[in-house]
């Protein structure tokens, strides 16, 4: 019998919970069946989400806005399909694949002048290590500032500009090197970087997650 992705679904679409509580997160679980959110959802659709039952639900918490084209968007979906019916040649060690390069063209098109080249990433948390990197290596400073508050990912270099101690208790030693600002103290971030050893200052646009 060949496997078929449809009907292990099928199958095991109940055993969710249970799936997470033994093997991944059960306190999630747990706090999931307390605040009578253990759904089981069958389908996603743009902003909306179905459960077994058909009921509908608009998803207000859309993904902490990472879903911004909603879920299953035609185009995406069309895509995908081509892209698994054509073979392409993936994953060839020695390689400049066609279809980063086009993407990569498509970014610098939107970017501000004078970003003109793109490193690919799997996570936020990889983005934000690898951009601490390369201010580091740029620069040929060490210090990196941060805001109270921050959230910039989870790894272990991220976590060292985290600014909730919450995310950071049971992991030290941090990263050295990392130091904090508050937000809105202007006089404080210009007496940082008056010392003239801070490679980077990293900020989000709106605090969210921290
Ligand atoms: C502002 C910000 N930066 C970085 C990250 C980390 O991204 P990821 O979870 O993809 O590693 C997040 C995730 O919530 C974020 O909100």
């Amino acid at each position: 019998m060949t496997f078929s992705l449809v009907r292990l679904i099928k199958e095991r679409q109940n055993d969710q919970y249970a799936l997470h509580q033994r093997y991944i997160n059960p306190s999630m679980a747990r706090v999931l069946e307390i605040i009578g959110f253990n759904k089981t959802y069958v389908r996603g659709e743009g902003a909306y989400l179905w459960d077994v039952e058909g009921n509908r639900y608009l998803d207000l918490l859309a993904g902490y806005s990472v879903f911004n084209l909603g879920r299953s968007h035609p185009v995406v979906k069309q895509v995908l399909q081509e892209a698994i019916l054509l073979d392409r040649p993936n994953l060839v060690k020695m390689d400049c694949p066609l279809l980063s390069g086009l993407l990569a063209e498509e970014l610098v098109k939107r970017m501000p002048p004078g970003l003109d080249a793109v490193f690919f990433a799997n996570s936020g948390s990889e983005a934000v290590d690898t951009a601490l990197k390369f201010a580091r290596a740029a620069t040929g400073r060490p210090r990196i500032l941060y805001l109270d508050h921050a959230f910039h990912g989870l790894t272990l270099g991220t976590l060292a500009a985290n600014g909730g101690a919450v995310f950071r208790e049971g992991f030290g030693p941090l990263m050295p090197g990392f130091d904090m600002v508050q937000m809105n103290d202007l006089e404080g971030l210009e007496r940082e970087l008056r010392r003239g050893d801070v490679a980077a200052f990293i900020a989000e646009p709106i605090q969210g997650k921290g």
